[in-house]
């Protein structure tokens, strides 16, 4: 029996128009299988890959060969995939299973990818060397329910699921407790769905960081709702960097639903995003954030100021929405929470606990 897992896991799902047929695998069946069809190629990929588009490929994973033992006594039923600790097997791509340049790839049943993370770990430079590997990303109409991802707390740079570069995404009825981000979504995003997600432990459902690197994409059209975070460290939080070497944007955002419990910052826009030194010197933001709507926010605040909204210098956050927002503290006393706000006039829409910055 597994009892604990460790999950770096990469998705990549993308789309080759070149008359791929239809493929389903089962996960969880006793062994794993999956192959583009027709003359399109793509499939579900090792650790050791080429990245050739358009190569056919067919791969068959054996569980027996990643831990499962099929004697009577271990429950094998559901599917479980080991990742290897060798790092030098995964080449300078960061990839460990990747589907790629497939269409219409259903994959169900249960199981378990354990990705191995804690090796990894003490490799994980990303968050003070910008040019550090990039994970691969870029979906179209992906939709994943029911996907439960753990990695502790104290681990490093673990987002649960990322979403870069894609649309069409729908993310469902998952519970999702790591070191960083339970969700983020990152640059070049369109029409993405959250919902149904407990998050905790784990930094919370994050925009961003955005407006980092050159030739960043806008996000657009983005819905999160009926979430529970417990315990993190902020609820939701739009984060861009200053100094943007481009211009982008973030529109269309809502925020619905979502019950936080005891989450250090519940609402949070932090336009100077600088993790690892001061922001004062440096430039202001240069994606503009506009028509975000937080709806229905309700639950308890860890920390005195429950919702902050620092806009860029800039360009100030446009049409920024709080409608029936009821935050108190977890250890109240006597003492409500407190709104702070720079470079924004929020529109407030029903109940407003904390009260309202206070516009002169
Ligand atoms: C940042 O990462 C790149 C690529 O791995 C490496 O070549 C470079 O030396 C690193 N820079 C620093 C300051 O660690
Ligand atoms: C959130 O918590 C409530 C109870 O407070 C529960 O009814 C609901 O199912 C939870 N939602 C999720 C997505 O876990
Ligand atoms: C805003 O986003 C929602 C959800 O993705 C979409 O249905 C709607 O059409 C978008 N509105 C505009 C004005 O783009
Ligand atoms: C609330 O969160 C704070 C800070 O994250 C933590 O120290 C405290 O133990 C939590 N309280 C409860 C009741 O979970």
């Amino acid at each position: 029996m597994i009892d604990k897992m460790f999950l770096l896991l990469l998705i990549v799902l993308s789309f080759d128009g070149s008359g791929i047929g239809k493929t389903v695998a089962n996960w969880g069946s006793g062994s794993t299988s999956g192959g583009g069809g027709g003359g399109g190629g793509g499939g579900i990929r090792g650790p050791l890959h080429s990245k050739h588009k358009g190569s056919s490929f067919t791969a068959i994973f054996n569980v027996k060969s990643f831990g499962a033992q099929a004697n009577g006594h271990m429950d094998d039923t559901r599917g479980y995939l080991k990742a290897t600790t060798h790092l030098s097997r995964y080449g300078s791509s960061a990839g460990w299973v990747e589907f790629g340049w497939v269409e219409g790839l259903t994959l169900t049943g249960g199981g378990i990818f354990d990705g191995q993370g804690a090796t990894a770990w003490p490799y994980n430079k990303c968050t003070t060397n910008s040019s550090c590997n990039l994970l691969p990303t870029n979906a179209k109409n992906f939709k994943g329910s029911g996907i439960n991802i753990f990695a502790p707390a104290n681990s490093p740079n673990t987002d649960g699921i990322h979403i870069e570069r894609s649309s069409s995404v729908y993310f469902s009825r998952s519970l999702i407790g790591t070191g960083d981000d339970c969700i983020s979504i990152g640059q070049g995003n369109s029409q993405v769905t959250v919902t149904s997600i407990s998050c905790g432990p784990g930094h919370g459902i994050s925009v961003g960081s955005l407006g980092r690197y050159p030739n960043e994409g806008d996000v657009r059209g983005l819905v999160v709702r009926d979430c529970n975070m417990t315990g993190t460290t902020n609820g939701i939080r739009i984060k861009t960097w200053p100094n943007s070497p481009g211009q982008s944007a973030a529109t269309n955002m809502t925020f619905e639903n979502i019950v936080m419990n005891n989450v250090t910052n519940p609402i949070i826009i932090d336009q100077a995003y600088c993790p690892f030194a001061s922001c004062t010197s440096l430039a202001p933001s240069r994606v503009k954030l506009s028509d975000i709507n937080f709806k229905n926010i309700r639950g308890t605040s860890s920390s005195a100021v429950a919702v902050t909204l620092e806009c860029s210098k800039g360009i100030p956050c446009q049409n920024i929405y709080l409608e029936d927002v009821h935050l108190d503290l977890m250890l109240s006393g006597n003492k409500q929470a407190t709104s702070s706000c720079r470079n924004v006039r929020v529109k407030y829409i029903g109940t407003q606990i904390p009260p309202p910055c206070v516009f002169n």
